[in-house]
């Protein structure tokens, strides 16, 4: 019902009667003063003038389920939208609904995560209220190899999402860092459950700096936020409900092909590392090379500085670092 009326609220153009609300939801004035009384204490600006009815001013920034259901226009990522305020990690949570059936496209999101994961066994640290962890379930008739594509799928759509929405001149290093002014804003987990040889989910998980303004000393120089990066703090609900609706599109164009054939000109023109020195770091084999881009496979392509010859480095085994900076 809390989704619902904040559709109702947000879609007028003015007051809503508690009468027009009791009809289209079909409960009592009770049933409605209640939600709105909890949609005021979880922060949100309702006023509420007698004879017209309420109005919604301010959105407040509350990353819940409703909040993000009642904005998204998708049919099949968030068609469930599990929120917590404190979870383990959404990827471990969303990992455990998969197991009980939960639906392709389903979403989790948390306020802090306690044991948030990073890439490579790190922790991924998630501080109350002021970063946004989301964790989308993929169930994708696809060949298993092909499922770390959707890395660079999100990735993409976390770097378009935050520059059409704040206009920030977002960069991605290959193979899923979204950067802003050569930091690193958000970082992305991919993690495959396989049934014999088939694919039984893919979880996608983001991890975005939204509204902190400090990090701990070792990430100081490595890390930022948006509030740091355009002085004034997010509606984090604003970034999801973008995120989501992109990859909703950029999904389909990758499932169309199987591969980034659909996506590869846009994913190019966000490449930070595209035609810079790159110093590859391989279990046995370390080099130094030009990025010239990815192929639709998603490998990064590198002409290697010793030898003169092309590589092609896939994103699940390696690592790379600018010759210069963390980009
Ligand atoms: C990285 O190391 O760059 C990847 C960080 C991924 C963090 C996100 S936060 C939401 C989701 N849940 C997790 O436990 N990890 C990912």
């Amino acid at each position: 019902m809390k989704t619902k009326i904040l559709q109702v609220l947000r879609n007028a153009d003015d007051y809503v009667s508690g009468q027009q609300l009791c009809d289209e939801l079909g409960v009592s004035r009770t049933a409605i003063w209640k939600v709105i009384n909890q949609l005021k204490e979880e922060g949100y600006e309702i006023e509420a003038v007698r004879n017209r009815g309420y109005r919604i001013l301010e959105a407040a920034d509350v990353l819940d389920a409703s909040e993000i259901k009642s904005r998204l226009h998708t049919q099949l990522i968030g068609k469930e939208v599990y929120y917590q305020s404190e979870i383990d990690s959404t990827n471990s949570w969303l990992k455990r609904l998969a197991e009980d059936g939960a639906c392709d496209g389903s979403v989790t999101i948390a306020d802090m995560q306690s044991r948030g994961k990073g890439r490579r066994g790190r922790v991924w640290v998630t501080p109350f209220g002021t970063s946004i962890p989301f964790s989308i379930l993929l169930r994708p008739d696809i060949r298993p190899d092909r499922a770390s594509m959707l890395t660079l799928v999100i990735g993409l759509c976390v770097a378009q999402g935050i520059q059409k929405l704040y206009g920030l001149d977002t960069g991605i290093k290959w193979p899923n860092d979204v950067v802003v002014n050569g930091k690193k804003i958000c970082g992305i987990l991919t993690e495959m459950t396989m049934q014999a040889e088939y694919i039984d989910s893919v979880i996608v998980g983001v991890g975005i700096n939204a509204n902190m303004q400090e990090f701990p000393q070792e990430l100081s120089d490595k890390a930022t936020s948006l509030r740091n990066e355009l002085g004034h703090p997010v509606k984090r609900a604003d970034i999801v409900v973008r995120i989501l609706e992109l990859f909703e599109e950029k999904y389909q164009i990758f499932l169309k092909t199987q591969d980034l054939t659909g996506l590869i000109d846009e994913y190019h023109s966000y490449l930070l590392n595209k035609d810079k020195e790159v110093r590859v770091l391989q279990p046995g084999d370390e080099y130094t090379g030009v990025a010239r881009g990815i192929d639709a496979m998603g490998d990064l392509i590198v002409e290697r500085s010793d030898n003169g010859r092309t590589e092609k480095v896939f994103a699940g085994e390696v690592s790379i670092r600018g010759l210069y900076s963390y980009v």
